[in-house]
């Protein structure tokens, strides 16, 4: 007889209104410069490319990061606590986490994307492969307000795990696409989050770092074009979503690094004069206008440290590859 391993619990608060993602939509493309926010690059093609642009020789974010908790693990491991909720934000395919168990030796895990569709198949394998760790999977768009609710405190409560330090992960540098209040007001609703639990909590963060132009621009403009094609396929989900008549074949990728502001900037170019026509309205493009479809922060690291100390955090440390190119910080609550 073999034994089944119960499936962790799901709870999903947050539920995607296409009417307000249509509204949105329509107001970004109707400002000038338009502009579509970057989480429409996310469908599933673009959730795909984006993988892929992880692999490219140019993208070094995700392999510098994974190097950094690679050598560091065991340093981490002094200074995060272990037996605690493990919070992980934009989970994913929970991988990064996962690695990280040993490291970390959370008591439970909570998986919160804004989806659980996308975290019920890996939450239920990776609860197979640690059947002892309590998990939970919670779609909740973070982005806009991250606080952990009722329903959450109701199944801490009933777990082993309910008092232990609650330390909140947000790998991959994703906090990069906010901008400088919009960051320092998730990371405040972070500290929020870890001084709920008992004493010892905090968060573990992957921040990119500004760098030479000569680095960071080719991540975002590879030579294969995948980050073009990433960039693109925003138009056919717009498409989908909005039921607009976008032809990607008439948009160039841009990706650049505006300096003052220390971000990279990801925009569509129109190669010729256009119209766009979605239900209720329209746009004439110029040749050469741009439609701004993403923001990607680059941090100096203290700079950043400076950012946690405002949003409540004590003194952070961080750890680095030798390039100085990506940081992991922990920052206790
Ligand atoms: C997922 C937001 C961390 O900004 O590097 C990669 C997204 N955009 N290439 C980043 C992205 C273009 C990525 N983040």
């Amino acid at each position: 007889m073999t034994i089944q391993t119960p499936a962790p619990p799901f709870i999903q608060l947050h539920h995607e209104d296409r009417a307000a993602l249509r509204d949105e939509l329509v107001a970004g493309l109707l400002e000038t410069p338009a502009h579509i926010a970057p989480k429409f690059l996310y469908d599933a093609l673009g959730s795909r490319l984006f993988d892929a642009i992880t692999e490219l020789p140019e993208y070094y974010p995700t392999r510098t990061e994974a190097a950094i908790f690679e050598q560091f693990g065991a340093e981490m491991a002094g200074v995060v606590p272990g037996g605690s909720i493990l919070l992980d934000l934009g989970a994913g395919s929970c991988a990064k986490a996962a690695r990280l168990f040993p490291v970390l030796r959370p008591a439970a895990y909570v998986a919160i994307d804004i989806s659980v569709d996308y975290l019920r198949d890996t939450l239920q394998q990776l609860q197979k492969q640690h059947p002892a760790l309590a998990m939970l999977g919670l779609g909740m768009d973070f982005s806009a307000r991250f606080s952990i609710g009722a329903e959450v405190a109701d199944w801490l409560s009933d777990g082993p795990a309910a008092q232990a330090p609650r330390v909140v992960f947000y790998p991959g540098s994703s906090i990069g696409n906010f901008n400088p209040d919009e960051a320092l007001a998730l990371l405040r609703q972070a500290h929020a989050v870890c001084r709920s639990g008992s004493a010892g909590g905090g968060l573990l963060i992957g921040v990119d770092r500004a760098k030479p132009k000569a680095v960071l621009e080719p991540a975002y403009d590879d030579a294969l074009g995948v980050t073009a094609a990433f960039n693109r396929n925003l138009l056919l989900n717009v498409n989908r979503v909005l039921g607009a008549d976008f032809s990607p074949a008439a948009w160039q990728h841009v990706g650049l690094f505006n300096a003052p502001l220390s971000r990279i900037e990801m925009h569509l170019e129109a190669t010729t004069q256009q119209t766009v026509c979605w239900p209720g309205g329209q746009r004439v493009f110029g040749a050469g206008e741009r439609l701004h479809t993403e923001s990607s922060y680059k941090w100096p690291p203290e700079a950043f440290e400076a950012l946690l100390r405002e949003a409540g955090f004590g003194q952070a440390r961080h750890w680095s590859d030798a390039q100085g190119w990506f940081s992991v910080f922990w920052a206790p609550a």
